[in-house]
């Protein structure tokens, strides 16, 4: 099985696909929105701690779970599992990952469509075709389906490619893309007037609100979303990586990729505000905190475009085009998840069931749009903020009290000879056998 499934050809392929996964709308829009609405500076700094302390071990976890399994989520878990009540608890996390995979992936593919018609909108206003400018940026039924299809069938097109010529390859060319736009957007926000203030406010932390249980609550579901635990997403890239490459580096250098992209975006669209509120946009709510969630990205953001003349126009689109790949290299790994499960476990060919399962996901975003006020917080909330949590606790009890210690350890030890004296294996065999747990069960209890 293991010759005809693929894998990544090179460590920089595994390093941008699994960045890409990781890299998407949590960290340009998600990441800025909460820090926006959670106090700012205080908000990073927590975020930065709980990535590194609480995240990237239950990322190890995941990672490690597929390289040993080299197999979809399911299989790979069932592999360490050595009696039917753990196979079965296995088939329970693993299967759950992927169902929550495809939960994402469906109200996902809504938030994508509407970066992609925000990023066309400027290309209509300079050919003129007001009307259809005013279409794309208005919420309707006919361009929500129509864009949501859109970017479903370039997320199918580029899964059903395979590992290597589809992931992997557009991983390399959008992730390049996308932290050059990044950059050149925060060069040209950091010449504008207001975005010194803007800079003082992303940066200068209140230090009395770090330990706020909300705002703790929301740095650790950020950084759970962020990485993509809990989706078998993880699990199933783990299981394309080589045996001769050092997991640890490999998960650190990731998740480094990961948390600095989301403090970028943050470089961008903290000050982005401040610049909209020199040029008359309001940019505080009544109760006084800074504008947040979707109003942040689709009024004030383009407010701020607008004010800029012509070459708003290609700011706009520039930074709509930046949000839409980086849910696109993101989006192709949650449909990998159960793509990866048919293949392996049902024998379907991996064209056939890429089309299968992707045009049954935009089935479940077609039921979304026509059920748009009741379904769509509903499935965002089962999937990110209970299922998420719920399933990467699982992997993490999984790793820490199911497979033994010294199986744990020969699996690290592969592409990392030296690992046993390391610091890392020092503290981490611990850190998911009852930190991570713990903390997650913590998160997950308070969020109810
Ligand atoms: N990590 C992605 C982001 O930040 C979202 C994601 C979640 C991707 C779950 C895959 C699985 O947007």
């Amino acid at each position: 099985m293991s010759v005809s499934r693929g894998g990544f050809s090179s460590r920089m392929g595994f390093i941008l696909a699994a960045a890409g996964s990781a890299v998407g709308l949590g960290n340009i829009w998600g990441f800025p929105t909460q820090t926006a609405s959670n106090g700012g500076a205080a908000f990073v700094l927590v975020y930065l701690v709980l990535a590194f302390s609480l995240a990237y071990p239950a990322f190890m976890a995941e990672l490690l779970i597929g390289r040993y399994g080299q197999a979809n989520a399911v299989s790979s878990m069932q592999k360490m599992s050595r009696n039917l009540g753990q196979k079965r608890f296995a088939f329970l996390v693993g299967f759950g990952g992927i169902i929550c995979a495809s939960l994402i992936l469906s109200f996902y593919g809504i938030l994508a469509g509407w970066m992609m018609s925000f990023a066309i909108e400027p290309v209509t206003q300079l050919l003129g075709l007001t009307d259809t400018a005013t279409w794309l940026t208005t919420q309707s039924m006919s361009r929500d389906l129509l864009f949501t299809s859109l970017f479903m069938m370039l997320t199918i097109a580029i899964i059903r490619r395979g590992v290597e010529q589809g992931i992997e390859k557009w991983s390399k060319r959008l992730m390049p893309m996308l932290i050059g736009l990044l950059i050149l957007l925060i060069i040209y926000v950091f010449t504008l007037d207001g975005s010194k203030e803007g800079f003082k406010a992303y940066l200068n932390p209140d230090i009395s609100r770090v330990f706020e249980p909300n705002l703790l609550i929301s740095a650790l579901g950020q950084a759970f979303f962020s990485l993509s635990l809990g989706t078998s997403v993880m699990i199933i890239y783990g299981s394309y990586i080589s045996k001769k490459e050092n997991l640890v580096t490999l998960g650190a250098q990731v998740t480094l990729i990961d948390v600095s992209i989301a403090f970028l975006a943050g470089l961008l669209i903290i000050p982005s505000m401040y610049v909209a509120q020199s040029q008359g946009v309001a940019i505080f709510a009544d109760d006084g905190s800074l504008i947040s969630g979707p109003n942040l990205v689709f009024d004030v953001l383009p407010s701020l475009f607008n004010g800029m003349g012509a070459i708003g126009l290609f700011v706009g689109f520039g930074f709509f085009i930046l949000m839409s790949i980086a849910a696109l290299t993101s989006s192709i790994s949650m449909l990998e998840g159960p793509v990866s499960f048919a293949v392996e476990r049902h024998n379907l060919e991996r064209k056939n069931a890429t089309t299968l399962i992707g045009l049954g996901i935009l089935a479940l975003s077609t039921l979304i749009i026509f059920n748009f006020t009741t379904l769509f917080g509903m499935v965002i909330s089962i999937s990110t903020v209970y299922g998420q949590p719920l399933i990467a606790m699982l992997c993490c009890i999984f790793v820490g009290w199911i497979w033994h210690r010294s199986a744990v350890l020969t699996e690290i030890k592969e592409g990392n000879d030296t690992v046993e004296h390391s610091i890392f294996w020092k503290i981490w065999p611990w850190y998911t056998k009852f930190v991570c747990p713990s903390a997650i069960a913590i998160v997950f209890w308070h969020s109810l």
